[in-house]
């Protein structure tokens, strides 16, 4: 099926939908992005993800094109034409075309560009990963140093990726002066003593909405939080390991680096927290 999708205005077929060779996104990374889950037609946490698109903008001194309700309009119209039941909703917006390469920033008024198209996800709710985790091993951590920004800049990440297929496994830990930061499309956890351990927020790791989401969900189930940094040896020797996304939700991680996490199985807290979570965000979706 041909998507519809959207660029700076216009719903086109995706084969008809372009992007100068000049924009700052293809030439420089200049851009930030979102990822939007849509479960059972509707947005979970939109708003979660327009407000860190703002912050991303506004730290790269970049202006939205649109307000947030024409961007919601926009997530609607996706998933109305591309008839989207469960899938996500990508969005990108650039520092657009200035019409020259240039490494200074363009004048204030160049039009960002604003790309959004969906991908179909049937059946994610009943995907094999969380019945039987995931297994992960350990990277350097060579990203620059903002990650705090949800930029385009994605190679590393997608190395990382291509660095756990090689091993045999799903997915990438990247480790940071001896602590894990997170991976390369999620968030990081353990549970160790009683308690769900995760970095605490800064410049190193991405502020992920799943995250906040499920930490919250987790303390009004009186379940105890500590945000700090850990080890991968901490993390060998706990009783669960976990990720959180908006592509993944709550997804258990059962090895790393070879070394089982606990019994080898995904754990309760991670199976308890991933049910809370799919309950909550289906209700509040909208
Ligand atoms: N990635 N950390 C990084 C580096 C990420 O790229 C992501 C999201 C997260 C989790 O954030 P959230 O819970 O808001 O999805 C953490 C998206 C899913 C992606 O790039 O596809």
């Amino acid at each position: 099926m041909t998507r519809t999708v959207y660029v700076n205005g216009n719903y086109l077929p995706e084969h008809d939908a372009t992007v100068s060779i000049f924009d700052r996104g293809f030439l420089f990374a200049d851009g930030v992005y979102e990822v939007t889950s849509v479960l059972s037609r509707k947005l979970v946490d939109f708003d979660g993800h327009w407000v860190r698109l703002e912050r991303s903008l506004s730290e790269l001194e970049m202006a939205n094109p649109v307000s947030r309700d024409e961007m919601l309009e926009i997530h609607r119209e996706l998933i109305r034409a591309n008839d989207i039941t469960d899938g996500r909703v990508y969005l990108q917006v650039t520092r657009g075309n200035p019409g020259d390469r240039d490494f200074v920033y363009p004048k204030a008024d160049t039009q960002p560009t604003l790309v959004l198209f969906t991908q179909s996800t049937p059946g994610i709710l009943e995907a094999e990963a969380p019945k039987t985790g995931i297994k992960v091993i350990s990277i350097d951590d060579a990203r620059w140093g903002r990650r705090d920004i949800k930029t385009v800049q994605l190679l590393y990440p997608s190395m990382g990726k291509m660095m756990a297929k090689a091993a045999g496994v799903d997915d990438a830990w990247m480790v940071e002066e001896g602590h894990v930061t997170e991976g390369p499309s999620n968030n990081a956890y353990i549970v160790t003593g009683g308690k769900i351990v995760t970095r605490q927020l800064s410049h190193d790791i991405l502020a992920g909405i799943t995250r906040a989401a499920v930490l919250r969900y987790a303390e009004e189930a009186q379940m105890v939080v500590e945000e700090r940094p850990f080890t991968i040896e901490e993390a060998k020797t706990a009783d669960e390991a976990f990720i959180t996304s908006a592509t993944t939700f709550v997804q258990p991680v059962v090895e790393i680096d070879g070394d089982a996490v606990g019994n080898g199985t995904p754990g309760p807290v991670a199976g308890r927290l991933r049910e809370i979570y799919l309950d909550e965000s289906l209700k509040a979706a909208i």
